[in-house]
């Protein structure tokens, strides 16, 4: 998205929330933190003169996108999201479909398992209710402060990811339970099919309801919409 931005020549801003240290640069202008709730993203709209708002978090920054639909409502400012679809099972997926995270939680079974626990950093602390098994994280940055997992190996890796080194991976630690967010894309995808060629069940987690807003799946749509929509 930003590099079409960038090679039409639209006059865009980046914005990251800030949450890994290095972030990937990006062929746009770059503001970095919280905007201080839909006040603050408001304020920030029209200091700006933001004429459109695209929306291209994670499917999980529900928070960011509520604040986002609120925002440009109140501004009056055209917004669209620009997400791509969520994965589906394919034929030999071994999937079990959950809420949220403490619904994942509960999920896992009561003997203790290996489990690939790839949901970022943000939301391990439900798991120590359930600290019989081992946990392997793969985060973005090391680890600032302690875990909240009594049992767990880290690895520092940054997408995209292969199905190769994924399978590797998931045998280096003997992994027997896979929680994953229903991401979708294709830089995460390969940690699904590396459990299905170990016949290995996945604790999908359902995406989070976001207002109803306009969404495309593609750079193309959202550029023309762009183009399209009076400011
Ligand atoms: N959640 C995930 O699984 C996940 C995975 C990969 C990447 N990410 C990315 O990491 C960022 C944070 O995710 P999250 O789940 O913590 O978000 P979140 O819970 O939806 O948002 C929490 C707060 O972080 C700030 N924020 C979030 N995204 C921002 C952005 N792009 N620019 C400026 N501020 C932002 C906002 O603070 P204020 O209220 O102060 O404005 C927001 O209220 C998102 O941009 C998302 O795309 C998230």
């Amino acid at each position: 998205m930003a590099k079409a931005l960038a090679e039409a020549g639209m006059d865009a801003v980046f914005s990251y929330a800030g949450r890994t240290a290095n972030p990937v640069a990006q062929p746009l202008p770059l503001r970095i933190g919280g905007f201080g709730g839909v006040g603050g993203l408001l304020s920030y709209l029209r200091k700006e003169e933001i004429s459109h708002v695209v929306d291209a978090t994670h499917p999980f920054a529900a928070q960011m996108s509520r604040n986002v639909v609120r925002a440009c409502a109140e501004g009056e400012v055209p917004l669209c999201a620009y997400e791509r679809p969520p994965w589906s099972p394919a034929a030999g997926d071994n999937w079990i479909h959950v809420g949220d995270t403490e619904a994942a939680v509960q999920a896992l079974p009561q003997d203790p398992a290996r489990v690939f626990l790839a949901i970022g950093k943000q939301n391990l602390a439900g798991f120590a209710a359930r600290p019989q098994h081992h946990y392997l994280l793969r985060l973005v940055d090391e680890p600032k402060a302690a875990l909240p997992l009594p049992d767990c190996s880290v690895e520092i890796a940054r997408g995209p990811f292969d199905e190769a080194g994924d399978l590797a991976l998931l045998k280096r630690h003997g992994i027997t339970h896979l929680v994953s967010k229903n991401a979708g894309g294709r830089g995460a995808s390969a940690k699904l099919a590396a459990a299905r060629a170990l016949n290995l069940p996945i604790i999908m987690i359902d995406r989070p309801k976001v207002l109803p807003r306009k969404i495309y799946g593609d750079v193309a749509e959202v550029m023309a919409w762009l183009s399209h929509t009076p400011a």
